[in-house]
């Protein structure tokens, strides 16, 4: 019974409250002032301050837009982009078809060809030192493909005489001699080595 009373009476007050209760009733409904915590005061008051400082710098003081942040951070990609396709550790069959669509792979990979391998390759790919390229025989790969070609010309096989062009070669210069092989396929060159190796050709 007693409890009731104190209900009705909007007493049904827990330790402390009192100080914290409004002096307002409402059809006996009575409020509790609580205060909102202090971090959350302290992060509203910091937003703010973040706020006008964002408004100034963006709005007033010259600050960057979206737009011109984006060609900034396109211009670093690009820079990243360039260095990574510069690399010859790693190959990547679209940045080779890019260059081959940009260049004249036939005239490059002739140069590159006449000034670094023929020594040892022969005319025409026919082979002397080194095996005949012309044929479908190969000592070390399986297929006339740049996913093929590329890794074996930077690294080469030095035991046998074939040098690691990936320490004198670009990338790109390279690319031209992988294109120079392919463009031997089925050629008939003025002296041909007798083919080395199995006949493992497929493309
Ligand atoms: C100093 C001599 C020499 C030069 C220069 C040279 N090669 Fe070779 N190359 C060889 C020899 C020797 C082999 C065979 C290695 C073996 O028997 O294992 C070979 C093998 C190869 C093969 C693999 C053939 C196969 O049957 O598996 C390719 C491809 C090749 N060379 C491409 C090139 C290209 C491209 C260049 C120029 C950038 C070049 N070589 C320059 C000596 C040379």
């Amino acid at each position: 019974m007693e409890e009731n009373n104190k209900k009705e009476e909007g007493l049904d007050l827990l330790e402390g409250e009192k100080e914290i209760l409004l002096d307002h009733d409402y059809d006996g409904i009575q409020e509790l002032n609580h205060p909102l915590p202090s971090w959350w005061m302290k992060s509203w008051a910091a937003s703010i301050v973040f706020a006008a400082a964002y408004v100034m710098f963006y709005h007033f003081a010259g600050g960057p837009t979206s737009s011109e942040e984006l060609a900034r951070d396109m211009v670093k990609i690009n820079e990243l982009k360039a260095i990574a396709a510069a690399d010859v550790s790693n190959f990547d069959i679209a940045h080779y078809n890019e260059w081959k669509d940009k260049n004249d792979a036939t005239a490059l990979g002739n140069e590159v060809y006449e000034t670094n391998c023929l020594s040892c390759h022969a005319e025409g790919g026919g082979g002397d030192i080194g095996p005949n390229l012309t044929d479908g025989y190969w000592i070390h790969l399986k297929n006339r493909t740049p996913e093929e070609l590329f890794p074996f010309i930077r690294d080469g096989f030095e035991d046998k005489g074939m040098p690691a062009w990936g320490e004198i070669l670009s990338k790109e210069e390279i690319y031209a001699a992988i294109n120079h092989i392919i463009e031997l396929k089925g050629t008939t060159p003025p002296k041909a080595k007798e083919p080395q190796g199995e006949e493992v050709e497929q493309i």
